[in-house]
């Protein structure tokens, strides 16, 4: 296993690409088991999810290569219908090829994905479409096992306590373009890598009208062709070297970020005092002496995405006075506080609210990542910590940061990955 070595300190300067969206591109690759035809990927960023989709798809029996960012997959007479405990455990996003695998083989059998370190992640809004459709779901032996001599359109309701579902949407999305008749999905997520899907669906021909608001149309249709698409820009990413670029009292660009993607990001860096500058190339933040502290909460796109919740705790855990973060998409998701503290930061949490009371400095630490985002949120504290920052469990960062530590460097920051030695 690799650990990451941080020496803090440095002020990030210059610029970084993003790359493509991890949560675009992984429904988009379940939706080329929707032809026969070859379809064409691009922007495809290198990443363990991405890999692990790829492995998925070759376990039906789909011919698929990923080479130089492109993936070329051709589905035409794959004959699996089962994606296994195995590879879902370690990616929860494997639940989005259920809706074509029913659709194209009237049956499905995908493990359940089981628990996960950012708190419960049911599926009932999920299996709850699929059942409208005309499905017949089981679950037993920790797989669910779903059936349909024919898929019917439906009006189905997906919101759920904490609003909206977004691979819920994408899955029924997914399981109605060649269902019969037309389905409504009321209260869709709205999220980008919603519409990027849809757009690509499109392409294949099929008929979504409303995708990235509340109510999607899509009136099924008999057949798709292949298609290229290329995946949009990660805004989480985007937003993760922005906050670098800020905690750092730097000047960093994020060549591709699109700032329709990052209202709620863009708006919360624009409080906490940073100047921020678009340009056609993407969006540059400069970072002021004082970081001002800041109330969030967050929400389903637009709102403050859940996925920059961590990254921001570090950000402001060097504010100049208290802010508060309050969770309303996934309550228990702040593995990173106990880290955090570790390192310095006077971070407590009452319920699903955070009370960061920012605090002069962050000091060096060996701290332990724990889940994609809050494995980002380490890395963004040891930028800034006094001395050396020692992360291990990178593994999580490969999961959703296409060459990290090489971009990062590009912007003047001292970190290296090395092997954890093994003990004898
Ligand atoms: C996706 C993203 C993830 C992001 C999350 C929220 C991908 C691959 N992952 O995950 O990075 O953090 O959106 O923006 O795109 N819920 C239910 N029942 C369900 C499904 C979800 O109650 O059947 C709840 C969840 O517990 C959570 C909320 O709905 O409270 C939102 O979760 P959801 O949007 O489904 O997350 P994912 O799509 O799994």
């Amino acid at each position: 296993m690799d650990k990451l070595i941080i020496k803090g300190g440095q002020r990030l300067e210059g610029s970084v690409t993003a790359s493509g969206a991890k949560n675009a591109v992984l429904p988009i690759l379940a939706a080329t088991l929707l032809t026969d035809e070859k379809c064409c990927i691009e922007n495809v960023p290198e990443l363990r999810d991405v890999r692990t989709m790829v492995k998925i798809l070759e376990g039906l029996g789909v011919n698929i290569s990923f080479e130089d960012g492109i993936i070329e997959v051709e589905a035409g007479g794959f004959s699996g219908y089962q994606a296994s405990y195995e590879l879902v455990r370690t990616m929860r996003a494997s639940i989005c090829v259920l809706g074509p695998l029913l659709s194209r083989k009237g049956e499905a059998s995908v493990s359940l994905p089981g628990g996960c370190i950012i708190g419960s992640r049911p599926i009932d809004l999920h299996l709850k479409g699929f059942r409208a459709m005309g499905a017949e779901i089981e679950v037993e032996h920790g797989y669910i096992n779903a059936k349909a001599d024919t898929l019917s359109g439906a009006r189905i309701y997906l919101g759920g306590p904490s609003g909206s579902s977004v691979l819920a949407t994408a899955n029924v999305m997914l399981a109605a373009i060649l269902a019969k008749g037309e389905t409504y999905i009321e209260s869709a997520a709205c999220e980008p890598e919603i519409l990027d899907l849809a757009e690509f669906l499109n392409k294949m021909g099929a008929k979504v009208e409303g995708a990235g608001t509340p109510m999607v149309k899509i009136e099924g249709v008999d057949k798709l062709c292949g298609a290229t698409h290329s995946v949009i820009p990660d805004r989480i990413e985007a937003g993760t070297y922005l906050v670098a670029g800020v905690l750092t009292k730097g000047d960093v660009l994020v060549k591709n970020a699109r700032v329709q993607d990052l209202g709620a990001v863009l708006n919360a860096l624009d409080a906490i005092g940073a100047e921020i500058i678009y340009q056609p190339a993407g969006i540059r933040v400069k970072g002021r002496d004082v970081i001002n502290p800041a109330d969030i909460t967050t929400l389903p796109y637009p709102g403050f995405p859940t996925d920059m919740q961590a990254q921001f705790m570090s950000l402001l855990s060097i504010a100049n006075g208290v802010s508060v973060i309050t969770e309303k998409v996934f309550p228990e998701r702040f593995m990173q506080i106990g880290e955090l503290n570790r390192m310095g930061a006077d971070i407590t949490l009452e319920g699903a609210t955070a009370i960061i009371k920012g605090v002069e400095h962050l000091s060096g630490s060996e701290v332990m990542a724990s889940d994609l985002r809050a494995s980002a949120a380490l890395v963004l504290a040891g930028l800034i910590a006094d001395g050396e920052t020692v992360i291990s469990r990178v593994y999580h960062i490969d999961r959703g940061y296409e060459r990290l530590v090489e971009k990062l460097k590009t912007l003047g920051a001292r970190i290296e990955r090395v092997q954890e030695c093994k003990i004898l």
